[in-house]
């Protein structure tokens, strides 16, 4: 069979290096032969190593390549991938692709096409890298209503938060090495600001609750505003900082998906997936506890999945099959941020004087929010402490009501910097 590569970059140069090296392997796997036939990039100019096939700058080219049966999209963005997507999709031609910008914001549209078509969408490679997720829930988990899921879902972002707690590295340095790794989106703001790891956690709840989860309703934020003293706190409660995916569906089946830094117990298992590595523990309700764990990013974790999906589409040409997205209507409504409970770190930045602790605490008392912990450092000589309060369940809301209390008192010198805390219970 054919294949056609739009964009040949980091992944694309992964799938063209590792295709050479296991052929025989993947051919005997899949039952015919894979051959890529065409390549599209942007800058001709470049030189690809391993790259044996016409290259050209127009994508149209190989969507239209009568020798090529499957088009792969690894070029990124969400405007000319939609339009590569769309023209592979009328030629009746599979897609794989590793875009998870474009399913996020763009899937409903391209798998309802795909559908009307017949043509099947493969996305393996879309979220966590070489970790196989994709097929775990759409296949091997499928006969579980997914109670929970909890992913480290960024390489790049885990890649500096644990060089931050490991090496007390700098955010700044830490990023430039990911780029250089081939880690970070070509738009570093992507990973940093959380979108990348949203449009992951977009892919999983609607793969998990069989609705197409908008990007739009993912709650995000980024880790930009993780301070050296946030880990360093973290760490002396017996906490890690990660950028957490979660999803999770109520007693109700209203879904809360949202990415943001969270505190993680240090004894947790997910406390422990370091570098670029990805984790996401899914609980079902007849598997129970699963966790899946790989490299999250980088060329060759990346190309072991879109080869996985060059099989799996070989497979369904052969044998008659067409992947989608699989909808069912158990499930359809959205939980919105405010609703969600769940336990906080605040960190304050206080007057060192008497009754400051009084005040504030009294403040969540009245908002019916417990502290369940309460920490200053001795060893700061400023006229300000930090003030460290973890706090027990509460609703967003309410922690959102009584901050904006807390930040009007006098002693209180800064904003408090807020991370959600998850202890998995
Ligand atoms: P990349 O290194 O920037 O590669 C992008 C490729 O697309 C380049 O070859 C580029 O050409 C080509 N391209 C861009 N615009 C084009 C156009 N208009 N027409 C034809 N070709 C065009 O990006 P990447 O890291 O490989 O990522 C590709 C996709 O995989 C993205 O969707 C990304 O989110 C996803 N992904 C990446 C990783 C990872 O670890 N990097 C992991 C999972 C998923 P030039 O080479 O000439 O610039
Ligand atoms: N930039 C992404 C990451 C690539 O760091 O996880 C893998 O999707």
């Amino acid at each position: 069979f054919g294949v056609g590569l739009v964009g040949c970059g980091v992944v694309g140069g992964g799938v063209v290096r590792n295709l050479g090296r296991n052929r025989a392997l993947i051919a005997s796997r899949a039952g015919a032969e894979l051959e890529i036939r065409r390549v599209a990039v942007r800058d001709l100019a470049k030189a690809r190593e391993g790259l044996e096939v016409p290259v050209t700058g127009d994508w149209r080219e190989v969507v239209d390549d009568p020798s090529v049966d499957f088009v792969v999209e690894l070029m990124g963005g969400t405007t000319v991938a939609e339009e590569v997507a769309r023209a592979t999709i009328a030629a009746g031609k599979p897609l794989i692709t590793a875009n998870k910008a474009l399913l996020a914001e763009r899937g409903d549209g391209l798998f309802a096409a795909a559908e009307e078509r017949g043509v099947p969408i493969y996305f393996e490679a879309s979220v966590a890298g070489g970790i196989p997720i994709v097929k775990a829930l759409r296949e091997g988990l499928c006969a579980n209503h997914i109670r929970r899921m909890h992913g480290i879902v960024n390489g790049t972002c885990n890649y500096i938060l644990s060089r931050m707690a490991d090496e007390g590295t700098g955010f700044e340095e830490t990023l430039a090495e990911a780029k250089a790794l081939g880690y970070a989106e070509a738009d570093e703001s992507l990973d940093v600001d959380g979108i990348d790891a949203a449009h992951k956690t977009a892919i999983l709840a609607s793969l998990a609750y069989g609705f197409h989860v908008p990007f739009s309703s993912v709650f995000v934020e980024g880790i930009r505003r993780v301070e050296a003293i946030d880990v360093c706190m973290a760490n002396r409660l017996g906490y890690r900082i990660k950028l957490l995916a979660t999803v999770r569906a109520d007693e109700n089946g209203a879904v809360e998906a949202r990415v943001h830094p969270t505190l993680i117990p240090l004894k947790h298992v997910l406390a422990s997936v370091g570098g670029v590595f990805n984790a996401v523990a899914v609980e079902g309700d007849v598997v129970g506890s699963t966790l899946f764990y790989g490299r999250g990013a980088g060329p060759d974790p990346t190309a072991s999945a879109v080869l996985s999906d060059l099989v799996e589409a070989v497979g369904d040409r052969l044998h008659g099959g067409c992947r989608g997205f699989a909808r069912h209507d158990l499930y359809g409504k959205l939980l919105p941020m405010e609703e969600v409970v769940t336990r906080y770190y605040l960190r304050l930045t206080v007057l060192n004087c008497p009754g400051t602790l009084a005040a504030v605490a009294a403040i969540f008392g009245a908002h019916g929010i417990g502290i369940s912990s309460v920490f200053q450092p001795e060893d700061h000589d400023g006229e300000t402490v930090p003030l460290v309060l973890l706090m027990d369940y509460a609703r967003e809301k309410a922690i959102r009501t009584a901050l904006v209390e807390v930040d009007q008192l006098k002693a209180v010198r800064e904003s408090a910097r807020v991370i959600r805390v998850e202890d998995f219970s």
